[in-house]
């Protein structure tokens, strides 16, 4: 049991050329408060970002890297100009609190909708409905069959990453973050169920991951390998077209072995979200995620999933992460780090307004002294 002044959660790290001043980050969530024509964050973001500044590293809310890559209701892009001048101002709000703030590019590829796009249906590897929830703009809906993304449509997706990674520099975010995993478009391609492609994004596992690579050497080649992260891993619901299959571990080995190529700021790492016991990723189950994976990446990893103050600190004690990320804890503790220093209680998520346009559930959770 570590005494409240002597957590390693609460060391300084150094990710890439950024100097941290501890070692909890805020994870990426989505909290559908872009509800405008632009999709452009507004001064509610700005204050809702501003109040957790005092985690080590924040990573954004998932943002649409272009308006193909749409398929979340009232979540914000960074495509526009709009787009960057309201993220300009809650980098600089988090900055003027003393935070770092990294943006997380996202694609959703099938886990679209049409209704997102005049009734076309949404971009992914191949014409196989992944059998998730799609978030439309009138409620959840099941996903369809998606129609498969040709050679032009991938080159404009790789273009849409870079010019997204250049305009996080531009509104003054410390970096990026490429979101790689869960259910959305990269692992659409990294997966065999779901890649049924013949040419050269599909078959062999190198196939399979040169969507991934492609935009990350064009991230990487914008704005640098030090202001480059990624979240990837072999992690889902294990629902649906998601479901691990004996190709699962092997494609992520593949993936995150390779990144070592790269001198990246940070590998975001989920551990377990469904039961594995059954599944060929059983031995991933608890830390074994974080071991399995601390044996393959040199770089520095930001461990998360349901992990709380004693096992965030064990793990980076025992060298299985580097940072560890909060996610639901963030959300109603906009002062995690302050209550993790003295042990103090946590609040929990209202859950009814996570998502929705206002402040309610979203700015109004108080700090400790208040
Ligand atoms: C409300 C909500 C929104 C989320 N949005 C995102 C997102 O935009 N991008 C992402 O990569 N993960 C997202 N996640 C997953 C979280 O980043 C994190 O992996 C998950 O909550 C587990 O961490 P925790 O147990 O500390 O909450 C979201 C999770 C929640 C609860």
């Amino acid at each position: 049991m570590n005494k409240p002044n002597n957590q390693p959660l609460l060391e300084p790290i150094r990710l890439g050329k950024l100097d941290l001043s501890n070692r909890i980050a805020m994870a990426p969530l989505t909290r559908m408060r872009a509800a405008n024509p632009d999709l452009a964050p507004t001064g509610l973001h700005a204050d809702y970002y501003a109040q957790r500044a005092s985690a080590g590293l924040i990573v954004s809310e998932g943002i649409f890297v272009s308006p193909d890559a749409v398929g979340w209701a009232d979540v914000p892009g960074l495509w526009s100009d709009a787009q960057v001048r309201g993220w300009g101002a809650v980098t600089e709000a988090v900055h003027r609190a003393g935070g770092r703030i990294v943006a997380q590019l996202w694609h959703t590829g099938s886990l679209g909708h049409p209704d997102f796009d005049g009734g076309k249906a949404p971009p992914s590897a191949s014409a196989v409905n992944p059998e998730q929830q799609s978030v439309t703009p009138t409620g959840k809906k099941e996903t369809v069959v998606p129609r498969p993304m040709d050679k032009d449509e991938i080159r404009r997706t790789v273009a849409d990453f870079g010019r997204a990674a250049r305009n996080a520099i531009a509104a003054g975010f410390d970096g990026v973050q490429i979101q790689g995993g869960y259910h959305y478009l990269f692992n659409q391609f990294l997966n065999i169920r779901t890649n049924l492609r013949t040419d050269e994004y599909g078959g062999s596992v190198e196939n399979r991951a040169r969507l991934l690579f492609d935009v990350l050497e064009t991230v990487v080649d914008t704005v640098g390998a030090h202001r480059t992260g990624i979240k990837t891993g072999p992690v889902t619901l294990e629902t649906g077209a998601f479901v691990s299959n004996e190709a699962t571990l092997a494609t992520s080995e593949y993936v995150i072995d390779r990144l070592n190529d790269y001198d990246l700021s940070h590998l975001l790492l989920m551990g377990q979200m469904a039961d594995l016991s059954a599944t060929p990723l059983a031995a991933l189950a608890g830390d074994g995620m974080f071991r399995h994976f601390r044996a393959f990446y040199r770089g520095h990893i930001i461990a998360n999933v349901g992990i709380d103050r004693t096992r965030g600190n064990r793990l980076i004690e025992a060298g299985l992460a580097d940072m560890v990320a909060f996610g639901r804890p963030f959300i109603a503790n906009p002062d995690l780090p302050t209550r993790f220093a003295i042990d103090a209680p946590l609040a929990e998520v209202v859950w009814p307004n996570v998502y929705g346009p206002t402040a309610e559930g979203y700015t109004d959770y108080p700090v400790l002294s208040q």
